[in-house]
């Protein structure tokens, strides 16, 4: 799907997307056997993981975090009770999880990860250290559905599961930086839909845990397309958004943090949020002529549209420059969409 109203808005709108725009249509397009060649290289060193390979990760990890808190301060949350309590939703290898550690070293530290028998990553942060950790995939809770029953027709029905993880518990701050896995197993017909299905799960998981005031920082892709721009204009109206990127590291990969501080719970915005997001999920899951799924992915474009164009929402968008520039920089001194 191409979001065709929001790039063109962007590349009006905001040089540095314009720059970007360029070096993508060169390394995507006109150059692109060079270009395929070299992600097909990035994939396969990714898929190919060894403990060595992993703890680099978890230390690349460890680094943005620190990164990210020293632009966001995502580490110092509100917190009611002076007594930190974070959840990673998606934790492995940890680094997030270490870095909020380090930075509390008595907060009490949750997580959720993907068993290694899955396909997930290793968890290399210290178990004693954490308070709980659950492995399970995150996209196949029942209570996603919310109190909806899952249908029967699926085939895949009797594999969602019941538990609520860590659901009476209350946090300062969530992670969502789950990102769809090649080696994760699942079935065929979740292939164009899990993106979408992943990001839903997260944020209807940590919105459901959230304390009121507290923070939520989720991964994810492109700011010129549909559903992150969707997710920065409803999060700016219930809470403080800053988006990140490292400068350094995937510097050339359209990835982004969105940071979402003093989230207001109590919120009509909040709500609205939440419920759109589970019908997304539902969609996403359960939707489509075979009732295994439906990317419904740029349905609403028109409306998001609105919302980028409403002033409110400008703030959030002027944030979103120097993730373009990062971006951009590093694309051009690549070779297959450069022009340095
Ligand atoms: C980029 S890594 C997270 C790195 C982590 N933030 C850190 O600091 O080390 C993405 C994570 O998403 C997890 N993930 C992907 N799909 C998942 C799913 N369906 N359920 C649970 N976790 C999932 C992967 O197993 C992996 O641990």
């Amino acid at each position: 799907m191409e979001y065709r109203y929001i790039k063109a808005y962007f590349y009006q709108k905001e040089p540095e997307f314009a720059r970007l725009l360029e070096y993508r249509i060169r390394g995507w397009h006109e150059n692109k056997e060079k270009g395929d060649a070299h992600f097909q290289a990035q994939r396969q060193s990714a898929d190919a993981s060894s403990l060595l390979g992993e703890k680099y990760f978890f230390k690349m990890m460890i680094e943005i975090a620190r990164e990210m808190h020293e632009q966001t301060s995502v580490l110092s949350p509100n917190t009611a009770s002076g007594k930190i309590k974070v959840l990673d939703v998606c934790m492995a290898p940890g680094g997030f999880t270490a870095a909020a550690l380090e930075e509390h070293p008595r907060g009490e530290l949750y997580a959720i990860t993907l068993p290694k028998s899955m396909g997930g990553h290793q968890a290399l942060v210290p178990m004693d250290k954490l308070r709980g950790l659950k492995e399970l995939d995150i996209t196949m809770l029942r209570e996603l559905a919310d109190g909806d029953e899952i249908p029967k027709t699926h085939p895949e029905c009797a594999n969602f599961r019941i538990e609520k993880p860590y659901k009476f518990h209350k946090f300062d701050l969530a992670f969502c930086d789950g990102m769809v896995l090649r080696t994760h197993k699942r079935a065929t017909y979740r292939e164009q839909t899990e993106r979408l299905r992943l990001t839903t799960s997260q944020l209807i998981i940590a919105m459901t845990r959230v304390a009121n005031g507290g923070t939520i920082a989720l991964l994810q892709h492109k700011l010129d397309s549909w559903m992150p721009a969707r997710i920065v204009c409803t999060f700016s109206r219930f809470s403080k958004v800053q988006v990140f990127k490292p400068q350094k590291k995937h510097a050339s990969r359209s990835s982004f943090y969105m940071v979402a501080k003093y989230i207001d719970t109590d919120s009509e915005g909040f709500r609205e949020c939440l419920k759109r997001l589970r019908e997304d999920w539902w969609e996403a899951t359960f939707g489509g002529e075979g009732g295994t799924g439906r990317c419904a992915d740029g349905d609403d474009e028109d409306s998001v549209m609105r919302q980028i164009n409403d002033s409110a929402n400008t703030n959030a968008f002027r944030l979103g420059r120097p993730v373009w520039k990062i971006q951009a920089d590093a694309l051009a001194k690549t070779e297959y969409a450069g022009s340095e």
